[in-house]
């Protein structure tokens, strides 16, 4: 992987202008439900392991999320908002790594916490992981008064799904920052319904480091809520080259702007920022995103 280092003062301006650089986009594919082997009988013999957040937790997914998941403008404002080297970084749910080792380059001092092994273990083989400290597990294990910033990337805070959930982790968070210390985390808008592209926008044919390459694509499996909040259940599918079939099973939380305020302000944050997109547009017309950048009291 090809790790820019994260910019000064110039990429933070141009933060919107920079490539996100996700894979290649092929023709849309049939859901897994429509692609396993037929026997001569005309039933179907299903080819696929299903698993819950086996994206995070198979090395051969974990490798495809990795190609899938090049540094973006996703990368650059974080960084920016990090601010200049120095500084004492927790990174909660790193996942593989990328934007770990990013700040490490750029002079901060890292750590990268996730309860995920294999996802870790990618990050650990990269360069330059030995100037990260990595921690196998969750907020509930952090230190109290130890980092200047947290960064919560590529959505972590959705994977909370339920309201007590994701309250304990602000709880460990705001214990876990110095006084005046800057939380930031991206958190999908459920306003803009992006579960609603996701078959189309996800069906993709990713390259992978080996020379071969993986149809991927996703299937919703069911909407609770709408535009005012809601969890959403997911199928990640893979087909590979050599015929394996993998899906991954998931949910995620879109809580609203109100939702994201209320939770923050209970665990004792101030918001100093709050985004629809990459470029720092106002809510409802960047991303359909919330780009939270908020201030332990
Ligand atoms: C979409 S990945 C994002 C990884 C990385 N931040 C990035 O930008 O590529 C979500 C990550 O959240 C992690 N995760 C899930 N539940 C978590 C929790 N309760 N605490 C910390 N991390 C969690 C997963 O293991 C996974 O690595």
């Amino acid at each position: 992987m090809v790790l820019r280092s994260p910019g000064g003062a110039a990429r933070c301006r141009a933060a919107g202008a920079v490539n996100a650089g996700h894979g290649l986009t092929a023709p849309a594919l049939p859901p897994w439900r429509e692609a396993g082997n037929r026997r001569r009988s005309g039933r179907r013999r299903p080819t696929f392991a299903r698993v819950d957040d086996a994206e995070f937790l198979d090395p051969r997914l974990v490798a495809v999320y990795d190609a899938q998941n090049r540094w973006s403008r996703d990368d650059d404002f974080f960084s920016c908002v990090v601010g200049p080297p120095g500084a004492r970084v927790l990174d909660l749910g790193c996942g593989t790594g990328r934007l770990t080792l990013g700040l490490a380059a750029a002079g901060h001092t890292v750590t990268g916490v996730d309860p995920a092994p294999a996802s870790l273990a990618a990050a650990r083989a990269k360069p330059g992981a030995e100037a990260v400290t990595w921690v196998d597990g969750t907020s509930a294990l952090l230190p109290t008064d130890a980092f200047d910033v947290v960064v919560m990337t590529s959505h972590v805070a959705q994977f909370l799904l339920d309201d007590d959930a994701w309250a304990a982790v602000l709880a460990d968070l705001a214990r876990a920052l110095v006084p005046g210390g800057r939380l930031t985390f991206d958190s999908r808008d459920p306003a803009a319904r992006a579960w609603e592209r996701w078959p189309t926008e996800r069906s993709e044919l990713v390259p992978l480091p080996d020379g071969t390459a993986v149809h991927t694509w996703t299937v919703v499996t069911g909407v609770d809520g709408g535009a005012d909040g809601a969890v959403v259940g997911f199928d990640n599918g893979y087909r590979f080259t050599d015929g394996t079939e993998l899906v991954s099973s998931g949910r995620l939380r879109f809580r609203t702007e109100q939702e994201l305020r209320t939770s923050l302000a209970a665990a004792g944050f101030a918001v100093e920022e709050l985004y629809g997109g990459w470029a720092r547009e106002p809510v409802g017309a960047g991303d359909g995103e919330l780009l939270v950048v908020v201030r332990r009291g």
